[in-house]
């Protein structure tokens, strides 16, 4: 094995919450971090995995930090980062919150049918001094639009799949992706499952890192 790297990974939705019973979240289920989690470790390596809300169980060997909110997962992220770590998000962040979120339930008479929003921190974009990879999830322009985050986020590699196609995205247990690099190459894999991606995309740290 190859020296062992520190991988600190974010995954699944976050909450954001309007109520104590209401919130905003995406369908992410955290398979594709928790594969990179599980592969990661089996090859030795040291794992943190910070994950939203999930039904998923931890994979051995693996410390977990369990968040609800897109500002805890950046808290979380903060803690756990450090200059000799590479930092996986994986995670569907929630790119906005309520303004405000009601201490007790609000009666249906009581609530508006308009909700002010506000944006959470872009996690991804604000850690800095590791290794960043990224996700890339888009229905169209996928190459042109992962290219562009993979810069503006200061990433050694994005990882994009076209969520609209068969068989990739949210859910599923297999994925079809393209990792793209900061110099525009890219490197298209065939659809797979999310573990053999996820055992990929470990290889291709472990090449980064070397
Ligand atoms: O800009 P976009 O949300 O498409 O970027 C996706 C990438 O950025 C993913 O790797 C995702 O985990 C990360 N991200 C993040 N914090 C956000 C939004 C996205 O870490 N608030």
């Amino acid at each position: 094995m190859k020296k062992p790297l520190n991988f600190v990974i974010t995954a699944g939705p976050t909450r954001e919450f309007i109520d104590p019973v209401r919130f905003l979240s995406n369908p992410s289920t955290g398979k594709m971090g928790f594969s990179i989690a599980r592969a990661a470790a089996k090859l030795g390596h040291k794992v943190t995995l910070i994950a939203g809300p999930v039904a998923l169980k931890t994979p051995s060997g693996v410390e977990r930090v369990d968040v609800v909110s897109a500002r805890e997962m950046f808290n979380a992220a903060k803690e756990a980062v450090s200059t000799d770590c590479i930092f996986i998000a994986t995670a569907a962040v929630a790119d906005w919150r309520p303004k405000t979120c009601a201490t007790k339930k609000l009666k249906k008479t009581e609530m508006s049918d308009v909700i002010k929003l506000v944006r959470n921190p872009d996690i991804l974009k604000s850690i800095s001094g590791c290794v960043k990879i990224g996700f890339a999830a888009e229905t169209n322009d996928v190459l042109e639009e992962a290219t562009r985050k993979c810069r503006e986020k200061n990433l050694a590699m994005i990882v994009a799949n076209d969520v609209t196609e068969e068989g990739a995205g949210f859910g599923t247990d297999t994925n079809r992706v393209v990792f793209i690099y900061p110099d525009g190459r890219t490197m298209p894999l065939k659809k797979m499952s999310k573990l053999a991606v996820a055992r990929r995309i470990v290889r291709e740290c472990e090449n980064i890192c070397s």
